[in-house]
């Protein structure tokens, strides 16, 4: 089957723009057409992979045109069409950043021919955009790697003793009477409060750097998420968030109940930190063909759409006092169970993180 890449054509004469438009859709392409540059700009909102412009526009400039399109689509190729060649033509195509430019009446063969090189270009650039980023990401994990784990336990020690003290600190107080232990029990309980913060940033750090093995064992995925929502039911009792589960019975996966866990563990506090007081939250988990398939949904503000890009990067946060671990472990986590990781919009409203495992089989 053709893939529909999106043709965006500007052209102010109706029957050459309806012409090239037939060649295209015939090509299996889907056209969109536009008689003014205003219109161009307007069609381009919604992202194009080739552009083909004519130079002169009753509203303005082609080459002026064809720069801005490439600001509203930068995955986009431009392609100019022009009544006749000339040393000028050529250097304004060159000038607007334009790929090549077409002279009219172009016969069908010549258009196909350069909109499928303009395609063929724009993959490319993807392919090494999603490749740089893939390697950056990789060298990010390199670099973390052991250094995080040594420092974590170094952190570990002194923090536990910390908290030990501080338990016996609290139990002194306690025996104090009046006034004076309410003042002193206030500041007590920031200093846990913080202290419960540095251990956890330390959790995600461990659980980051820690070797990959993973042993196979078949899994019941009700028991994990059984065992995060249980957890969880206080917190998000306390802040007013009704927890909601749906599964399918007999749901099961070849994995590491424990790294599961840890998966359904770091998105579902993701979700209940999105979500405002009053709000829901939903696990559920259905088989679909040979996989699994498991939603955490919430009805928080959702994911920005210009971080969307950026979540599964290891450090990447939108947190104060965020260590941006939580999605890149996830994503190594069911990477090596061999599944995938999207996110999404919920239909509750906020953000949907789908997770698709290979099935073991269903207990009938
Ligand atoms: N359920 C969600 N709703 C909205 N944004 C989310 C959600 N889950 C994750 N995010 C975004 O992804 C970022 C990275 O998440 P994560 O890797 O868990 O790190 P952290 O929670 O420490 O910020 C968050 O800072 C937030 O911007
Ligand atoms: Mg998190």
């Amino acid at each position: 089957m053709k893939r529909r890449s999106r043709i965006l054509v500007v052209d102010d004469n109706a029957d050459l723009l309806a012409n090239l438009q037939e060649i295209l859709e015939d090509e299996g392409y889907e056209v969109l057409p536009a008689c003014t540059a205003q219109e161009a700009i307007e069609r381009a909102q919604g992202g194009f992979e080739v552009g083909i412009v004519d130079l002169r526009l009753p509203d303005e400039s082609g080459t002026s045109l064809a720069t801005r399109l490439r600001a509203a689509a930068p995955e986009g190729e431009i392609v100019l069409l022009t009544g006749f060649a000339s040393l000028e033509t050529a250097i304004a195509a060159v000038r607007a950043g334009a790929f090549a430019y077409l002279v009219k009446p172009c016969s069908t063969p010549e258009l196909l021919l350069t909109v499928e090189q303009a395609l063929l270009r724009v993959r490319l650039h993807s392919e090494k955009r999603d490749l740089a980023r893939r390697t950056q990401v990789a060298e990010k994990l390199a670099a973390v790697g052991t250094m995080t784990a040594g420092l974590s336990h170094e952190i570990r020690n002194p923090l536990n003793a910390a908290a030990l003290q501080l338990v016996v600190l609290e139990r002194g107080i306690r025996r104090l009477q009046g006034e004076l232990q309410s003042t002193l029990l206030a500041p007590l309980g920031l200093v846990r409060d913080e202290i419960k913060r540095l251990e956890h940033l330390l959790e995600d750090f461990l659980q980051f750097a820690r070797p990959r093995e993973m042993t196979g064992r078949p899994v019941a995925l009700a028991e994990p998420i059984e065992a995060v929502l249980g957890l969880l039911t206080a917190d998000a009792e306390r802040r007013q968030i009704v927890l909601e589960r749906g599964l399918e019975p007999g749901l099961l996966v070849s994995g590491d109940s424990e790294r599961l866990r840890q998966v359904l563990m770091n998105l579902a506090l993701n979700a209940l930190e999105a979500t405002p007081g009053g709000g829901r939250m939903r696990v559920s988990a259905h088989a679909e063909g040979d996989e699994v398939v498991l939603w955490v949904d919430d009805s928080g503000p959702g994911i920005l759409q210009e971080v969307r890009g950026r979540i599964f990067e290891p450090f990447f946060t939108t947190k104060p006092s965020g260590s941006g671990l939580g999605l890149p472990i996830v994503h190594a986590i069911i990477t090596q169970h061999g599944g995938t990781i999207a996110a999404e919009r919920s239909p509750l409203g906020g953000a949907r993180f789908e997770i698709r495992l290979p099935s073991l089989r269903r207990i009938p």
